[in-house]
């Protein structure tokens, strides 16, 4: 069991909001240790997504821990959205399984009473090989549904964690990184600035979908958040963040 603080952040989430240029920030206390923490920001997303959820709606999803606790979190549903579509936002084979966007899009799919799509694709795919796999009937199923989503949750990751965690040689990572990649959400690396420097070769959303996407909301918190945070996350992508306050008050200072 563990406690959290009852806390006024309405001030702090308004600061972030005003240097993200995003509508809405989200803040969890952070007198909690790591994966509690990242727990906590998962029950606040499965919340919001939760209040959100109207039937017909399509979330797309990415996997990674912190979207791992937003399944976990989220509460069965009396109301049976039987309408309502998970489907991974990318392809993400490679990763533990319990962290992959398939298995998140599935959990949260049965919390729902919904259903699911899959997309059974690693992420680092030969470029050669996208179209061939792109042209597979069941594929094209789930990447039609998925142009479709109106609502995406998502994680952020840090640059230099994603591309190791990925299986990336070292000699791509330091390439990756020495082109000044901080940040990186659903394959693509940004750095402080926000620009894209470079995006894994693999199959899902692009980034001319995303902003067609009603409700795009990114959860993030804990350390080496804060610059990764700073370089994905923009108004003309994503509306909701859903971070610590630790983090919160380090991006406000970049
Ligand atoms: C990946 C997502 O699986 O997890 C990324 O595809 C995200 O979009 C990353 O950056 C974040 O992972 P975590 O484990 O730090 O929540």
């Amino acid at each position: 069991l563990y406690f959290t603080e009852i806390k006024d952040f309405a001030n702090l989430e308004k600061k972030v909001e005003e240097k993200l240029g995003i509508n809405e920030v989200l803040i969890v206390p952070c007198n909690l240790e790591h994966s509690n923490l990242i727990r906590e920001i998962g029950r606040v997303a499965a919340n919001y997504l939760r209040r959100l959820l109207r039937t017909g709606d399509i979330i797309a999803i990415t996997g990674g821990y912190t979207m791992s606790q937003v399944a976990e979190m989220m509460p069965f549903c009396d109301e049976r959205y039987e309408n309502t579509i998970v489907v991974p936002g990318r392809g993400g084979l490679g990763e533990e399984v319990d962290i992959q966007a398939n298995t998140i899009a599935a959990s949260i799919a049965k919390k729902i009473g919904g259903k699911y799509y899959l997309l059974q694709v690693p992420d680092n795919l030969k470029v050669e090989n996208i179209s061939l796999i792109k042209d597979e009937p069941s594929i094209q199923k789930t990447l039609n549904i998925l142009g479709k989503a109106n609502i995406l949750v998502h994680g952020v990751g840090n640059a230099a964690e994603m591309s190791a965690r990925r299986g990336m040689d070292q000699s791509e990572i330091d390439d990756i990184l020495s082109k000044g990649a901080i940040g990186e959400a659903f394959g693509y690396y940004c750095n402080l600035d926000g620009e894209i420097v470079y995006s894994t070769p693999s199959i899902g959303l692009s980034l001319e979908e995303v902003e067609n996407i009603g409700t795009v909301i990114a959860v993030a918190g804990g350390e080496k958040k804060a610059e990764a945070i700073k370089s994905i996350i923009s108004p003309k992508y994503q509306d909701v963040l859903i971070t610590d306050e630790e983090t919160a008050r380090r991006i406000i200072s970049l």
